[in-house]
C-alpha cells in the first residue's frame, strides 16, 4: 500500500466532514458580503481560476497528494497572481515537516524537544536522546500515525515502533523527547505589525485514563474526544501565559507565517517547548480550537474570518 493509500484509509470520515462543514460555514460568512464560488482542489483547478479569476481565494485547502501537498494550492494561484488567505507554498510545505520546522525553530531561539529524524531502521539512535520518546511521521497532521504506543521507554520498544512506522507511512520518522506535562495550542492572526495572539487553551488529559495515554493520540482526537477537556482562557500564571504566547509568536514568525496559524505547545518545568505550528489550522464553527479561542477574543466566527480576509487583503494592497 502507498503512502497515500494508508494515509486516505486512515483519515476517517470524520475528517471528511469537518472539512465540508468548515466550508459550509467560511461559505455561509462570506456570502452575507461577496460574491462565492467554490473551488475544488483536484487538476482542473488551474484553468477554472484562469478563466474566473476571483479577487482573492479563501484558501481551505489542504491540497491533493505528497509531502508538498499544502503547498499546490498556493503554488496554483501565484503562478496566476490571484491573491489568497494565508501562508505561502515555502511556509506551509516547511511547516509540514515537523522535523524541518523544528531545525528552523532551533536557528530562532523557539525551545523545541530534542530530537532526531530517521529514515532507516539501521540508523544508531542518538544516545544523547532522554527516554521516555515519541515516535511520530514527519508529515501528518490530525494525529494520524500518534498512538499509545508511539511513547517509547527504551530502545527496544522505540525500534519496534520505528520499524512499524516506517514502513507504513514511507516517510522519515520523527523521534523527539517526551514532554510530560501540560499541553496548549495558541491561534494566531495577521502579520507585522498588526498581529494578534488569541486567549491560550489547555488540552487536559486529566480525565484520560492512564492506559489510553496522557496525549493527544489519533484515538483520543476522533473517538474520545469526549475525555478531553478544553479550557480556554488557559488557567496559568501570567508569567507562563506570556512565555507560552512569546514562543509560539517566534515560531510563527521564524516560519513567516502569513494571516494565520495554530502553534502547539508542551510545558515542563515552566519552559514551554513548541511541538509544531499548523498553518491551515481547523475552523469548523463551533468545534475547532482557533474559532473557540477567537471567541474568547471577542472575535464570533464572522468577525474571524473577516479578520483573515483582511489581514490577506491588506497584504496584497486591496484595502
Ligand atoms: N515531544 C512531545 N512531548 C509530549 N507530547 C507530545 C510530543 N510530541 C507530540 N506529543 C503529543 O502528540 C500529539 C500530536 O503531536 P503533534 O506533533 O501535535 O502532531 P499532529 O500533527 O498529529 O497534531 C500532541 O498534541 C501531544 O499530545
Ligand atoms: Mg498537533
Amino acid at each position: 500500500m502507498s503512502r497515500e493509500t494508508v494515509r486516505k484509509s486512515i483519515e476517517s470520515k470524520h475528517e471528511d466532514e469537518q472539512k465540508n462543514s468548515t466550508l459550509n460555514s467560511v461559505k455561509e460568512v462570506l456570502e452575507k458580503k461577496y460574491e462565492v464560488e467554490i473551488y475544488k482542489a483536484d487538476e482542473s483547478l488551474m484553468l477554472k481560476l484562469k478563466e474566473n479569476r476571483p479577487d482573492l481565494v479563501f484558501n481551505l485547502s489542504s491540497g491533493i497528494v505528497g509531502e508538498s501537498r499544502q503547498s499546490q494550492v498556493p503554488a496554483i494561484l501565484e503562478m496566476l497572481q490571484i491573491p489568497y488567505t494565508g501562508s505561502g507554498i515555502l511556509t506551509h510545505s516547511l511547516a509540514l515537516h515537523k522535523g524541518i520546522a523544528k531545525k528552523i525553530f532551533m536557528q530562532n531561539q523557539v525551545p523545541t524537544p530534542r530530537f532526531q529524524l530517521f529514515k532507516s531502521f539501521e540508523q544508531p539512535l542518538d544516545k544523547n536522546l532522554k527516554f521516555p520518546l515519541i515516535v511520530k511521521p514527519s508529515m501528518e497532521g490530525s494525529g494520524i500515525g500518534v498512538h499509545k504506543d508511539s511513547l517509547v521507554y527504551n530502545e527496544e520498544e522505540f525500534y519496534k515502533v520505528l520499524k512499524n512506522r516506517l514502513e507504513l507511512y514511507e516517510q522519515s520518522i520523527l523521534v523527539e523527547e517526551f514532554i510530560e506535562g501540560r499541553e496548549f495550542t495558541v491561534g494566531i492572526l495577521g502579520n507585522e505589525p498588526d498581529i494578534m495572539v488569541l486567549p491560550i487553551m489547555e488540552i487536559s488529559f486529566d480525565r484520560v485514563p492512564e492506559d489510553l495515554g496522557k496525549f493527544y493520540t489519533f484515538e483520543t482526537k476522533t473517538k474520545m474526544g469526549h475525555l478531553t477537556d478544553y479550557i480556554c482562557p488557559a488557567k496559568v500564571s501570567v508569567e507562563l501565559e506570556e512565555k507560552i504566547k512569546s514562543v509560539a509568536l517566534r515560531a510563527y514568525k521564524a516560519l513567516e507565517c502569513r494571516d494565520i496559524s495554530r502553534v502547539d505547545v508542551r510545558v515542563r518545568e515552566d519552559k514551554p517547548y513548541v511541538l509544531e505550528i499548523n498553518t491551515l489550522p481547523g475552523l469548523k464553527k463551533g468545534y475547532s480550537d482557533l474559532p473557540k479561542m477567537a471567541e474568547i477574543a471577542g472575535l464570533k466566527y464572522d468577525k474571524l474570518i473577516d479578520v483573515i480576509i483582511k489581514s490577506a487583503a491588506k497584504r496584497y494592497g486591496l484595502i
